[in-house]
């Protein structure tokens, strides 16, 4: 157990975080920051002064703290709408940010179009972790992830173990779904490992899928795996499209969590993260989706899988996807 978790940002991912490290017994406090809502400029003074006085993320942490006794538990939830409720924080789980939303037409955007509205987000939150808790070991969900992380690293330059995205642990947890849903089999049985960014170009490799140990191949057919890898790069925008109303957030918390457990009971769990590479995988001063252990001190040691040829094509297109979002971030954060 840690004594302080922080979790930046109110909404869907932020709230399930916040009830999950009170259930699962994480942390002694958990410090919720977010500054919505925002009061509309366009409205009359007292509106406005009404808007001012609110807090999501305030609220939620009463209401959640109202309902402990209830779920037996001793947690202390402090919330503000600036970063102060991260003081002391050890772990940090960054949820800040727009989502993807299904427009009116069904059609949704990419993660990479939230790029220019996430990063001005993001240089805030880097601003709030650096003042509150500038040791905290940071995990980020915020989209467009890799960037959003690589922000955080210009930003903050945190040791390289200490600062990672939670990615490749939903990606692959989609793409172990989607296997035990056509074999018939416990999700339990089937291990994969999805690699590169966070977006379309992801590359689930099929060669670390197995079933009980035995290579996926045995259970399912070519044209049934190839389906099966098509609907996991697209899963995120699957959800979006079908909610309407913003974007994936039950699945991507329990994610970002293994990953936490991982650390704070130091399991040295290899999980697929988004992790800053010094030359891993042919790729120097980016974070990709690579798999890691995690330990005590964040991300112990990367491990390098042997790909097919194919597979390192696809990781090569991958990684040249994240690198020109990151060059976009590097341009616009020169702006802001
Ligand atoms: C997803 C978002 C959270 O993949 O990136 O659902």
């Amino acid at each position: 157990m840690l004594n302080k978790i922080g979790v930046i940002g109110g909404g869907y991912i932020g709230g399930v975080l916040v009830q999950e490290i009170v259930q699962r017994r994480l942390a002694r406090e958990v410090g919720l920051s977010d500054p919505a809502p925002f009061p509309n400029p366009a409205d009359p003074p007292d509106r406005q002064a009404v808007t001012k006085k609110q807090s999501v993320s305030i609220g939620k942490g009463l209401d959640m703290s109202e309902g402990l006794p209830e779920i037996r538990r001793d947690a202390r939830i402090v919330a503000s709408k600036d970063h102060s409720c991260l003081a002391g924080a050890e772990l940090v789980i960054n949820t800040a940010g727009v989502p993807r939303k299904a427009r009116p037409d069904g059609t949704y955007p990419s993660r990479e179009e939230l790029l220019a509205i996430n990063l001005k987000v993001t240089n805030e939150v880097a601003t709030g972790i650096k003042e509150h808790c500038p040791n905290a070991t940071i995990i980020s969900i915020a989209n467009p992830l890799d960037a959003i992380v690589y922000t955080l690293h210009k930003r903050l330059g945190p040791p390289k173990n200490k600062l990672m995205g939670m990615a490749g642990v939903l990606d692959s947890g989609r793409y172990c779904y989607f296997v035990a849903e056509a074999a018939k089999v416990s999700v339990e049985n089937v291990n994969a490992i999805v690699l590169g960014g966070h977006g379309d170009d992801m590359v689930p490799v099929r060669s670390s899928c197995q079933i009980a140990g035995v290579p996926v191949e045995k259970f399912l057919d070519q044209e049934t795996l190839k389906k099966i890898e098509e609907r996991t790069r697209k899963a995120g925008g699957e959800v979006v499209g079908l909610l309407g109303f913003g974007s994936a957030f039950v699945s991507p918390a329990w994610a970002a969590l293994e990953m936490a457990e991982a650390i704070i009971f130091d399991k040295r769990k290899i999980l697929p993260v988004c992790a800053y590479l010094d030359g891993e995988y042919g790729v120097k001063g980016l974070f990709v989706g690579v798999p890691a252990i995690l330990g005590k001190n964040g991300i112990e040691k990367i491990v390098e899988l042997d790909l097919t040829s194919a597979e390192k094509d696809a990781l090569a297109k991958s990684v040249a996807g994240v690198r020109k979002t990151c060059d976009e971030a590097d341009g616009m954060l020169k702006k802001l």
